[in-house]
């Protein structure tokens, strides 16, 4: 442990080499929509995959030979049979490259790494989760784990935006999810097309809709930057306290365990004392980190 107190190698074995992936095997590729692909991997050694458990909010490091490397967060609940799931949308040479690949493929991992949602002081909590295009990806992690333990929790109102409906992604969840008891779904887009027949708007006017206690309620928000600064600067005004508003942030990673400061925002690093931060640990809209 460093002199600060993190753990910057969380979930490498002591004494390896933190830098070296293990080969994770692709068993299955869907296709979100024409950015957004899920990848279901599994670790090719045996005892490796056996061994290998995280948490929602976590990454890893995914790397292609010749394409770098990148963080991408667990889309998968960790009790997903038969490997996890990476949602990764195109956005340059490590993502682009993995868009080429196909079931029987590999990848390298590193990780996971960083610190998860609190999923304990998450129990007895309704829950308000906000999510903008991908960011729903780390977000299903949580909620897939909420609803195999329904009873735990209280109300779970999931608010997903996107830009278009093309954009979309998890059409099958966002469907299976809003059938059931005690979840409520809403779903908005910036800007509709011939065939939407659903609700046209910034995923703030969804907020509008909804009837909530704050003081019972926790909100999990993850998506582009300028949407979740917007909308934990709502909800805060909603009444929802600052210890009780949670996202996850984005900065370009190298190494990921907390060695090369590259991922600093103020005084913290992103991918050891983060991702996953309250916006009363970020110090408040205004600290300069959103
Ligand atoms: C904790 C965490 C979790 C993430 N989870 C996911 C996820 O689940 N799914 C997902 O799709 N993405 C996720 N991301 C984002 C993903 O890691 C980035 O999009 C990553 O840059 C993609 O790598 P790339 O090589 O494909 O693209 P890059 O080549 O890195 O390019 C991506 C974009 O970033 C720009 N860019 C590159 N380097 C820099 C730099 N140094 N400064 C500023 N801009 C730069 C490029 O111009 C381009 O627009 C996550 C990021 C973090 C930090
Ligand atoms: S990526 Fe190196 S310290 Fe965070």
């Amino acid at each position: 442990m460093r002199g600060d107190g993190r753990h910057p190698q969380a979930g490498v074995v002591r004494g390896t080499n933190p830098y070296l992936p293990l080969p994770a095997r692709i068993h299955k590729v869907v296709e979100e929509n024409a950015l957004v692909k899920s990848f279901v991997l599994e670790l090719e050694d045996p005892l490796a995959a056996q061994a290998f458990t995280y948490q929602p909010g976590q990454f890893v490091m995914v790397s292609v030979p010749h394409c770098g490397e990148a963080p991408i967060s667990f889309a998968s609940p960790p009790h997903q049979a038969n490997g996890f799931t990476l949602t990764v949308r195109k956005a340059g040479r490590l993502t682009g490259a993995m868009h080429g690949l196909r079931p029987g493929d590999t990848v390298g991992i590193r990780g996971p790494y960083g610190r998860p949602f609190p999923m304990h002081a998450l129990q007895g909590r309704d829950l308000l989760f906000v999510a903008g295009g991908i960011g729903l990806a780390p977000l299903r992690s949580v909620i897939l784990s909420v609803l195999a333990h329904r009873a735990d929790y209280g109300r779970i109102i999931v608010l997903y935006g996107c830009r278009t409906p093309g954009d979309i992604c998890f059409r099958a969840d966002l469907a299976v999810w809003q059938e059931i008891e005690g979840v409520e779904v809403g779903c908005t887009v910036d800007k509709g097309d011939a065939g939407w027949q659903g609700k046209v708007g910034l995923v703030t006017s969804l907020l509008d809709t909804v009837v909530f206690a704050p003081e019972r309620t926790t909100a999990l928000v993850c998506g582009p930057e300028i949407m979740i600064k917007v909308v934990l600067e709502r909800l805060e005004g909603m009444g929802v306290a600052p210890a009780d508003l949670l996202t996850t942030l984005e900065r370009h990673m190298k190494c990921g365990i907390g060695l090369c400061g590259h991922c600093h925002c103020s005084d913290k690093l992103v991918c050891a004392d983060g991702p996953v931060f309250s916006l009363a640990e970020l110090g408040g809209i205004a600290s300069g980190c959103l």
